[in-house]
């Protein structure tokens, strides 16, 4: 098993700097690697990274994705292990996660159960924790499963808010945190699963 590699496909909508640390984190990885980026937006900034890292690419329709095959066949063919979503805002269709059962994995900005769901991303979260009057907010790592924001939480890690902070300084602070324990909270997920499992596939 050691001698295997684990390929992660990297699910991303926008800017990508959750990617990026991503990408950096497992470039010399013994045996997890960075094979694909997936994205709904094909103008999205986080394709510069991963084609200025040489790493494939793959632009998704959301017919395909919510009505055909979801891409397995693809995700198949280059032999994709397991899925991390960083600022991907698409729902991720049952077929998916079928195909991957507890080999997806996603971050949200906040401490989850709340501020999680439909129409809760990147800003609007923070907007609506500050408007909550929260003294701390945070972040959550967890497995995906078919609701919004709701499958079993891997790990989290928090930050104050204070009355000082706006959505900006509040997004900030959660960036930090998330590339400080995002790239190796996926790591060690991979590494207990093939622990358990014995193979990746
Ligand atoms: C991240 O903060 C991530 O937690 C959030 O989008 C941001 C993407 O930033 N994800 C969600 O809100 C998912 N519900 P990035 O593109 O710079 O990595």
């Amino acid at each position: 098993m050691e001698n295997e590699i684990i390929h992660i496909a990297l699910f991303a909508s926008g800017t990508g700097s959750n990617a990026g640390k991503i990408i950096e984190y497992f470039h010399l990885h013994p045996f997890i690697k960075v094979a694909l980026v997936v994205s709904n937006n094909p103008d999205a900034p986080v394709l510069k990274i991963s084609s200025g890292a040489g790493i494939g690419t793959l632009i998704i329709s959301r017919e395909r994705f919510f009505k055909g095959d979801a891409y397995i066949d693809v995700f198949h063919e280059k032999k994709i292990d397991f899925i991390v979503l960083a600022g991907f805002l698409w729902k991720v269709p049952l077929t998916l996660i079928r195909a991957y059962p507890g080999k997806i994995i996603n971050i949200h900005p906040a401490l989850l159960p709340k501020f999680g769901g439909k129409g809760m991303y990147g800003k609007h979260v923070h907007e609506a924790v500050l408007a909550a009057g929260e003294k701390i907010s945070g972040i959550t790592i967890h497995y995906v499963d078919e609701q919004y924001d709701h499958g079993k939480i891997i790990f989290q890690a928090s930050c104050p808010v204070t009355k000082e902070d706006d959505a900006n300084t509040l997004a900030e602070k959660i960036h930090q945190l998330e590339y400080h324990h995002f790239p190796p909270v996926i790591e060690k997920t991979i590494k207990n699963i093939v622990k358990t499992t014995g193979t990746h596939s």
